[in-house]
């Protein structure tokens, strides 16, 4: 009682810090001066500025005048984002074959379409998912808020500091019938192993056989190793056969974080399949948030329409690319031999394969920030402070 008033919320228990925003907070309030943000994906350049591309910019001063509309956009968004994006992840042959039969929502970020995939999911085919071990800390979360079981299947070995290929395979066969497996097709958050061409066949036919459903989240397309090959699985899958779900963001290839644009797209097996499943769709979404915001999406819609500022894009992309592949040389050129697995990861992440305390010692001692499972940021890296990264990273390792 308060004033005379009941109160309802003096019991509630403190939350958790979320793993990856939580600590940001904790390195904004850290006073030291030489501190250092390895947390989270998002690109910097050498100056360690994040800001739009020279492409994304030219792109947004040109949908200046059609921002000033203000209708609602549809509940699953705008259609020129679906086409454009629809030829980006499929490829435009493919798309044109395939689009009678792919529903394409608009979503909140590539956060908003593993919801709301997840709700679809779970209403409509399956209550169950397996996600990798390890993998981004949010996906569990979503899925279980979604009312799904979660299960985990085996993907990092640190022995082999790479894929346990056979032990995700054997996990696979023993799923259940009509589990989700969610997969990321490239850029593997955390641990930057991917898998190769032969092994996405393999897996694409254990799912098929065991008949499991995939969902892919899309995050990093354009980071691996360019915008075509790094939709590889998303080929393979589809040459098989596969209903499937993607998640598709473009924060990370569009430098569009706080825009929150990204679209989930069901590949189903036929025109009046796809009818009935965005009808459920749609609800979900209505329910959810309305209808999704129109800036961000008008901006990639926009750039993606105009071939001059594609070619500009797709360039921009390529040096981020590289740039982040010359930041992970040195770094491994720095630590020596017993680093060298580094050179196998793809897209903005490394898993340095560090335990919980060298994290901690490396935050307290050193002022580095870096998750607690031992990824790291690359482009948080700069020729000003990779010698002290790679020494500190050292004398934690030589301690242990
Ligand atoms: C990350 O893993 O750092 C990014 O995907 C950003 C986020 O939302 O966690």
């Amino acid at each position: 009682m308060y004033n005379g008033h009941i109160m309802f919320f003096h019991e509630i228990a403190e939350g958790q810090p979320d793993p990856i925003f939580g600590l940001n907070e904790a390195f904004q309030a850290d006073v030291r001066p030489n501190k250092l943000n390895l947390i989270i994906g998002i690109y910097k350049d050498d100056q360690l500025r994040s800001h739009l591309m020279g492409s994304v910019m030219q792109a947004k001063n040109q949908i200046a005048s059609q921002d000033v509309m203000a209708d609602y956009l549809p509940i699953d968004g705008l259609s020129d984002l679906h086409e454009q994006l629809g030829m980006i992840v499929f490829g435009e042959t493919r798309w044109k074959e395939s689009h009678g039969r792919v529903y394409t929502a608009q979503s909140v970020g590539g956060t908003g379409a593993l919801q709301v995939g997840g709700q679809f999911l779970c209403q409509e085919v399956s209550k169950s998912i397996a996600i990798s071990t390890p993998t981004w800390p949010t996906h569990r979360s979503i899925f279980e808020r979604a009312g799904m079981r979660v299960e985990t299947y085996p993907y990092y070995s640190r022995d082999k500091h790479g894929i346990d290929f056979d032990g995700l395979c054997s996990s696979l066969k023993r799923m259940t019938e009509k589990t989700v497996v969610l997969l990321h097709p490239v850029c593997h958050n955390p641990t930057g192993c991917d898998p190769s061409t032969e092994q996405w066949k393999e897996l694409s036919r254990i799912i098929r056989e065991k008949r499991l459903l995939p969902f892919f989240d899309f995050a990093y397309q354009g980071l691996g190793e360019g915008l075509e090959k790094d939709r590889q699985a998303i080929d393979i899958f589809m040459n098989d056969g596969h209903e499937m779900l993607i998640a598709y963001s473009c924060a990370k290839n569009f430098s569009l974080y706080c825009q929150r644009v990204g679209v989930l797209f069901v590949v189903d097996e036929n025109a009046a399949v796809k009818l009935r499943v965005g009808s459920q769709i749609k609800k979900i979404i209505r329910s959810l948030y309305s209808n999704p915001p129109a800036h961000g999406a008008r901006i990639v819609a926009a750039l993606l329409q105009d071939a001059a500022l594609k070619e500009k894009w797709k360039k921009e992309l390529d040096a981020m690319r590289h740039r982040i592949s010359v930041i992970r040389e040195s770094l491994i050129r720095r630590l020596g031999v017993n680093f060298e697995f580094l050179r196998h990861h793809k897209g903005m992440f490394s898993f340095i394969d560090l335990d919980k305390s060298q994290v901690q010692q490396l935050i307290n001692q050193f002022a580095i920030y870096l998750i607690d499972n031992g990824r790291i940021s690359l482009t948080g890296l700069n020729s000003e402070n990779i010698d002290y990264v790679a020494s500190s990273i050292t004398a934690v390792c030589k301690k242990a």
